[in-house]
């Protein structure tokens, strides 16, 4: 059976630097034989977690009726997931972050949902380095939430993109992630 990835993109703006490399990494791995959805998370209706722990009382993903719920049916059925983000402040942006704290009720009801499955990170900043715009503490963040969901192995792609048109200019930082895209249809092999 056709292995699928799903690619969460999180920038709001459409021909960004994140969605240029969500796009590079999805080319390879249709050309590896994959099947690519992307979804992107801005502008949908995803609600932040209410701590209510209704997911928890109702053995659900969760009781709030959002966009959410069709991202749990996908996400379950998939087999492995890229996060593709800009780095806002230091950080992935507020767009990735609701949608992963709303994994708090699969994590705990479906503890397998991304259990040995890859993980793709792309992450864009407009700073000069992995440190100083701050993109290190996103991925210390993706270490500890793969390691929480038991999923791997997790492959990062990062660099300095900062206005429309600079990931195209960067022709190592596009195929690296052209390669994070051909890595990952390897290990769905
Ligand atoms: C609200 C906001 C906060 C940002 N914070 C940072 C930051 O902390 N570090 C950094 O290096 N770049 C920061 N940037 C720059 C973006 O990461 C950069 O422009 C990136 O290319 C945007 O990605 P996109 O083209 O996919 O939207 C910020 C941009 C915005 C709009």
């Amino acid at each position: 059976m056709t292995k699928k990835i799903l690619i969460f993109e999180s920038s709001p703006r459409k021909k960004g630097n994140t969605a240029v490399l969500a796009g590079q990494a999805a080319g390879a791995l249709r050309e590896g034989g994959v099947e690519v959805e992307t979804i992107r998370l801005h502008g949908m209706k995803i609600e932040p977690c209410n701590h209510c722990d209704g997911c928890l009382r109702k053995k659900v993903y969760c009781t709030q009726q959002d966009d959410m719920q069709e991202l749990y049916t996908k996400l379950v059925a998939a087999d492995g997931v890229i996060l593709a983000s800009p780095i806002y402040w230091f950080s992935y942006n507020a767009q990735l972050k609701v949608f992963i704290d709303r994994w708090y009720g699969i994590a705990q009801i479906e503890s397998d949902f991304l259990q040995g499955k890859p993980m793709g990170v792309i992450l864009v900043y407009g700073d000069t380095d992995v440190y100083t715009s701050g993109a290190i503490n996103a991925i210390r963040i993706f270490e500890d939430t793969a390691r929480w969901v038991k999923s791997g192995p997790v492959s990062y792609v990062y660099g300095t993109a900062n206005d429309i048109g600079d990931a195209e200019k960067d022709a190592g930082l596009m195929e690296r992630a052209r390669k994070l895209g051909e890595k990952m249809a390897g290990m769905l092999k």
